[in-house]
Parts: C-alpha cells; sequence; structure tokens
C-alpha cells in the first residue's frame, strides 16, 4: 500500500489525535493492555492504531526489549502516529490481510476498530494467526448507542432535524453493543478462553458544540452527508437544549461512556 498521506489526510490525522484522543479513546487503554496482560518484552501488535495512543502506551508498558507495531489503513492516522511517536513501527495496512508472520506477537489489541472492519470474521482469522500460541487478544467495544446516551441525545437531534440517514451513521461505531456477537466471532477463529467486561469511563470534550460540530463536519461526509454552514448553524442551536444537561461549569461536555473489553486467548 501507498504509505504517503495528502496534506489533508495529515490534518484529519492530527484533528482526530487533538480532540478525540484527549477527550474519547485515551481513558480505555489501560483496560486493553490489562485485559491483553501486556507486560515487560512482549511484542504488541495494535490493530486499527489510528493515530497510535494504544500502541504508544503499550510501549511504555512492553519496555525497550519490546516491539510494538501499529496497522491502520487510514494514511492520515498512520503519519500523525508516525509524527507523535517515531518509536513504534507503524503499518499501512488492514485488520482483513495483516501483512505479518503467524505467530508474530504476545498480545493482538484493537480499541474500537472491530465496528468498522469491512470483514469481522477475517479480521478475527488473521489476528488469531499472527498471535503466538498461547497469546492474548483485548479488543476495546462500544455498548450499544442506548448505554452512551450523550451520542443517543446526538442521534435524537440528527434523525429530527437531519435526517434519519444522518442519525444512522452517527449510531455505527454503536452497531456491536451485542458482546456474544463478537464472542462467538473470535471462537470461530478459535480463540479459547473468550470473555467480556463492562467498562464506563469519562469522555470531557471542550464544549457539547464541538462534540456535535466534529460529527456534522468530520463524520457525516463520510457518509456522503454533507450539510450547508446555515443547516450546521441550525443543528447546532438544536442540539443546545439536549445537550446541556452535560456542560461542566467550566463549559466541558463531560458524559460516561460505556464499553466492553473482550479478552481471548490463542490456545497452545
Ligand atoms: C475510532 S478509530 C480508533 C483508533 C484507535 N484505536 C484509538 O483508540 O484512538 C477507528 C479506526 O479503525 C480504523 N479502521 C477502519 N477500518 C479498518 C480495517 N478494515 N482494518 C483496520 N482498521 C480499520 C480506522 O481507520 C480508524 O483509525
Amino acid at each position: 500500500m501507498d504509505n504517503s498521506a495528502t496534506q489533508g489526510e495529515l490534518e484529519a490525522g492530527r484533528g482526530y489525535e487533538a480532540l478525540f484522543v484527549p477527550a474519547l479513546f485515551a481513558p480505555w487503554t489501560g483496560h486493553v493492555l490489562d485485559g491483553a496482560g501486556v507486560q515487560d518484552n512482549d511484542h504488541v501488535l495494535d490493530v486499527a492504531c489510528g493515530s497510535g495512543v494504544l500502541a504508544r502506551d503499550a510501549l511504555a508498558r512492553s519496555g525497550q526489549s519490546g516491539r510494538v507495531v501499529g496497522i491502520d489503513p487510514a494514511p492520515g492516522m498512520i503519519a500523525a502516529a508516525r509524527e507523535t511517536e517515531p518509536g513504534i513501527e507503524w503499518v499501512l495496512g488492514s485488520a482483513e490481510a495483516l501483512p505479518f508472520d503467524s505467530g508474530s506477537f504476545d498480545c493482538t489489541v484493537s480499541q474500537f476498530g472491530m465496528m468498522f472492519f469491512q470483514d469481522r470474521s477475517k479480521a478475527a482469522d488473521e489476528m488469531y494467526r499472527v498471535t503466538k500460541p498461547g497469546g492474548k487478544l483485548a479488543t476495546a467495544i462500544w455498548n450499544s448507542i442506548d448505554q452512551n446516551p450523550a451520542y443517543r441525545d446526538i442521534v435524537a437531534v440528527l434523525d429530527e432535524h437531519v435526517s434519519t440517514a444522518a442519525g444512522d451513521a452517527v449510531r455505527v461505531p454503536f452497531c456491536l453493543g451485542n458482546a456474544n456477537e463478537v464472542a462467538d466471532i473470535l471462537s470461530q477463529a478459535g480463540f479459547g478462553d473468550v470473555g467480556f467486561e463492562t467498562k464506563t469511563e469519562q469522555a470531557t470534550f471542550p464544549s457539547s458544540r464541538t462534540m456535535v460540530e466534529v460529527e456534522l463536519r468530520g463524520w457525516l461526509p463520510l457518509f456522503g452527508i454533507n450539510l450547508s454552514e446555515e443547516k450546521i448553524a441550525d443543528v447546532l442551536i438544536k442540539s443546545d437544549a439536549k445537550l446541556s444537561k452535560y456542560a461542566a461549569p467550566s463549559g466541558e461536555a463531560r458524559f460516561q461512556t460505556s464499553a466492553y473489553i473482550m479478552t481471548a486467548r490463542k490456545p497452545h
């Protein structure tokens, strides 16, 4: 795959790292690395690494003699990851075709990526193949949107004031709320000791408007939904009433998020 990102893709990767990582994703890395039991000297693969927050924390745990590799199909994410931490091996590629030898990693981890895999069974087969016999897998997956009320509120605003297609786009990251579905996929790939634990973490966005605006300007266009400036201004006003309950005195939007950490082991 071509490893170069356009300037626009790089800016998008940097934007994700600057906003979404501290707001939503950084609080989860400890749960995933604990689930996989990452320790000193481990060789760790982060699948769907994005801008690399989980891989960076894996490196901190696996130490100087460990090896950490992050893989993601988005060139801008990989470029932003490389810029932030040049000491990790960043690879452009997808979960369904991992370009690594079988049995290369003690731990395979993935944080909030599986919902986007085009072929989850193939990805599970690949994660199984590259994990060493006896090695562990851990993956974080959002619970259903009903367990993530701030996003349920945004979806309600979009359903009512934009379209159900817009609401559906924001529902996508919450589409694997049924942990048993993921457990079945991992078991069918050959993993044993498959289990999960539900966790909650606090998300903190600079404001509720920022949170909604990134959905309108950054996420909906990925689904071919491009709103006019007038419409964006209107939706932001409509969302104020619904999201004001999450406003902290500082103006930040703070709310609880719910996800589960699925763990499994490749048998010896
Ligand atoms: C919500 S982000 C999570 C990124 C990162 N793990 C984190 O915690 O910040 C989802 C990531 O999944 C990646 N992704 C989408 N389809 C993928 C696939 N088929 N294989 C691997 N990664 C994929 C996207 O490019 C994106 O970086």
